[in-house]
């Protein structure tokens, strides 16, 4: 596979050019102020951008946000993007009203060598998402008429069919951003010959969103520690009740099938911290696994199983984590969490954090981001990428 990056474009030089630069600036907002609640995707791509804009290029960034429906949807407008880019930047960035019609051109039209330009959500345009060639192709039309050359450094986004990831590169000079590289690089690592012990920690709500991956990854793995909301349908494997807690009740199957196969890799929770109700301040306790009451629901993983996956990931030369233990968001139900985070960054291990929720949440419990070895600003491009499957967005890169 043989895939260009930035450093061939500049080597071939970019000043005056106009370089469209494919970002996931999908930042989580704020429900109640639409406020930026973490700008680490923003972050991810400033190497790429102050590379470009040092070298003298018009800079043409391009993000989605949310998932609105194809036409403008004003709580899903990437202007306080445009915003705190600019802070972070320490530079003027102008910001388009619209992502391909006057406002886009003249914005574009309007860059001086060495400045940037955020357009308007790629998804406010049907053609963006459609699974159609045909209306895809031609919004990448217009797309690709604004600049001379393309970057991808949208890892979050590269298992998208999407026009802006798949269908653009195809019509312009095209290179893989610094973001993208190093997370393929590390990703390249880990479904290679990782160094052993590899222990990989999951969590999040659903099996089924797992499932593709717990498969790909059973035979590579010593041992797979599982927490999260997903752990009720195993723990309803296992032949336990689980209370009111998430449970999916077409999976327990699949995840006992799981079990079987797993020649006693998987670990489960053996505590959990079970509560009242789906609230801050819900009365809660520490209860055995096996012993969920019938009317409680469990939200946390406990401390007991916190030390069996510490002793588990300790001896660990290779860490993947995805997914949160429990419902970080609300300290009574964060312990997990933070206990395996910490756990992580003891280990002497190579450690990725793969994920816009688990990244979120290590940053949300003010643990040092440094500790870690790669966080991944890709949640489902990282899973599938571990899957093995093909990113429409890598593939567009290839040569
Ligand atoms: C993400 O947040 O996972 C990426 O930005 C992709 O967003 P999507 O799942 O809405 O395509
Ligand atoms: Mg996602």
């Amino acid at each position: 596979m043989s895939i260009r990056n930035l450093d061939d474009l500049l080597a071939e030089g970019v000043s005056g050019r106009r370089v469209l630069v494919r970002a996931d600036l999908n930042v989580p907002l704020d429900k109640q102020s639409g406020a930026i609640a973490d700008d680490g995707r923003i972050r991810a791509v400033l190497p790429t951008l102050t590379a470009l804009t040092g070298a003298g290029a018009k800079v043409v960034v391009f993000s989605h946000l949310g998932r609105p429906k194809g036409a403008p949807d004003p709580q899903f407008s990437l202007r306080p993007v445009a915003a705190r880019l600019g802070e972070l930047l320490d530079a003027q960035v102008r910001f388009a009203e619209d992502t391909v019609g006057d406002s886009a051109r003249s914005t574009v039209d309007a860059l001086a060598d060495g400045e940037v330009a955020l357009l308007e959500n790629l998804r406010f345009n049907k053609g963006e998402t459609s699974k159609d060639d045909a209306e895809r192709g031609a919004f990448a039309d217009q797309l690709a008429a604004l600049g001379e050359a393309y970057v991808d450094d949208a890892f979050g986004a590269v298992h998208r069919k999407h026009a802006s990831v798949f269908d653009v590169p195809a019509r312009l000079p095209h290179v893989a951003g610094r973001l993208v590289l190093r997370e393929v690089e590390v990703l390249a690592k880990l479904a290679g010959e990782p160094a052993r012990p590899y222990v990989v920690v999951l969590g999040g709500s659903k099996v089924s969103d797992k499932l593709a991956v717990i498969e790909a990854l059973l035979p590579k793995v010593d041992r797979l520690l599982i927490g999260g909301g997903m752990c009720f349908t195993f723990l309803k494997a296992q032949g336990h009740e689980v209370g009111t807690s998430l449970l999916e009740k077409e999976m327990v199957e699949t995840c006992r099938n799981l079990l079987e196969r797993s020649e006693g890799k998987i670990m489960l929770p053996v505590d959990v911290v079970v509560a009242d109700a789906f609230a801050p301040d819900a009365a809660h306790d520490t209860v055995r696994a096996d012993a969920i009451p019938s009317h409680r629901l469990g939200l946390d993983i406990g401390p007991e199983t916190v030390a069996g996956f510490a002793a588990a990931l300790a001896p660990a030369k290779t860490i993947f984590w995805n997914g949160p233990m429990g419902v970080f968001e609300m300290p009574a139900f964060a312990n997990g969490t933070r206990g395996v985070a910490e756990a992580i960054t003891s280990a002497d291990a190579f450690s990725v954090v793969g994920g816009g929720d688990s990244a979120a949440a290590v940053r949300a419990l003010g643990l040092d981001e440094t500790s870690f070895g790669h966080i991944s600003t890709g949640g489902g491009a990282s899973l599938e990428y571990l899957e093995g499957k093909t990113l429409p967005g890598i593939a567009a890169l290839e040569d």
